[in-house]
């Protein structure tokens, strides 16, 4: 079982309605890679500055509270940490059907490419895929030789529980440690939950420009929605469902650091110029309640009109962006 050090910290109702001038989430701190690819040291220190210097006493008290030797955070302390934290956040993919959205969704966008001049075989490649639940889940789905499923991650330590979990259910994918836009095998398809909220400012330009260098023809992430019932939809999800204080941190950091739609349009729009673009609408459809997760689509240039027809009554969901 995987132990952590108690937190130290805020009051609830600060972390929730005061949230730090810059947002951060620890997970994104605690692994570092040299820019040969491989694994750099990190100084504890240095990660509970950064968070103090984000205004995050919170973080920077969890931080403080981890092994380390000679000042440098424990690696397999982190490896064990990370995978646990994804394990945890696998319930949330769970309570919001994160398999089967995504299934709804290429099940027409695969069809769309067989019919404009794309045939299969079709790549799907989960980016940023943690420990594989959704690549597992639209493998066991999905079983047929024309669609080959893979999970890709930075986190050598992710890839490797993924791994194991596929092995364990039995079902037939693949996971990589890699950066997903520059696989030797292209992707025909990028998809990711939970992903987009992680780049920021010019960090969520690169990640929509990547798009056009990795030889995809299409796309379809999922995430949470900026919205002001986020933060504490959230935090009551993470004290119910999770036990470890860096998913919770994060997990409430997540929704406060959620893209609104007119963020994600933009960055997409301006930097993935070879794909036209559609997101899912802020609101239920005939209300004023926010949607708890945005959807964000591209295809090549030519093929959203098909998509739309291929999606039936769900592209009402949808507005076209270019
Ligand atoms: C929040 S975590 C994974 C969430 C995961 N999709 C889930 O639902 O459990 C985001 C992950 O994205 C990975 N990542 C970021 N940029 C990446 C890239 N270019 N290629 C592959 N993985 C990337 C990071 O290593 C990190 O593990």
């Amino acid at each position: 079982m995987f132990v952590e050090p108690r937190p130290g910290g805020q009051a609830v109702w600060q972390r929730l309605w005061v949230p730090p001038p810059g947002l951060i989430e620890i997970t994104d701190l605690l692994f570092e890679r040299n820019p040969d690819g491989t694994r750099a040291p990190v100084r504890r220190a240095s990660v509970v500055q950064h968070c103090v210097e984000h205004g995050d006493r919170w973080a920077a008290g969890i931080v403080a509270e981890m092994p380390s030797t000679d000042g440098w955070l424990d690696p397999e302390y982190v490896d064990r940490l990370m995978v646990a934290v994804h394990c945890e956040i696998q319930r949330l993919s769970e309570e919001f059907r994160h398999g089967a959205r995504m299934a709804e969704l290429l099940v027409p966008l695969l069809a769309t490419l067989g019919r404009c001049g794309q045939p299969p075989p079709y790549r799907v490649v989960d980016v940023g895929c943690g420990t594989g639940y959704v690549v597992r889940w639209l493998s066991d789905w999905c079983t047929t030789p024309d669609v080959e499923f893979v999970g890709v991650d930075l986190n050598p330590a992710l890839v490797d529980a993924a791994r194991n979990l596929a092995a364990r259910d039995g079902v037939r994918c693949r996971f990589e440690v890699a950066d997903a836009f520059s696989l030797t095998e292209p992707a025909t398809v990028l998809i990711s939950t939970g992903v987009m909220h992680h780049f920021r400012g010019p960090d969520l330009d690169r990640f929509f420009a990547a798009h056009e260098r990795s030889g995809a023809a299409a796309f379809v992430h999922l995430d949470f929605q900026a919205s002001r019932l986020a933060p504490i939809g959230s935090w009551l999800f993470h004290h119910t469902r999770m036990r470890l204080a860096v998913t919770r941190h994060d997990g409430i950091r997540s929704a406060q650091r959620a893209h609104g739609t007119d963020v994600l349009s933009e960055s997409a729009t301006n930097n993935a110029k070879r794909f036209e673009t559609m997101i899912s609408r802020p609101s239920v459809r005939f209300t004023p309640l926010p949607c708890v997760l945005t959807v964000l689509i591209g295809t090549l240039s030519g093929l959203g009109q098909p998509l739309l027809e291929e999606l039936g009554t769900a592209a009402r969901r949808f507005n076209p962006l270019r």
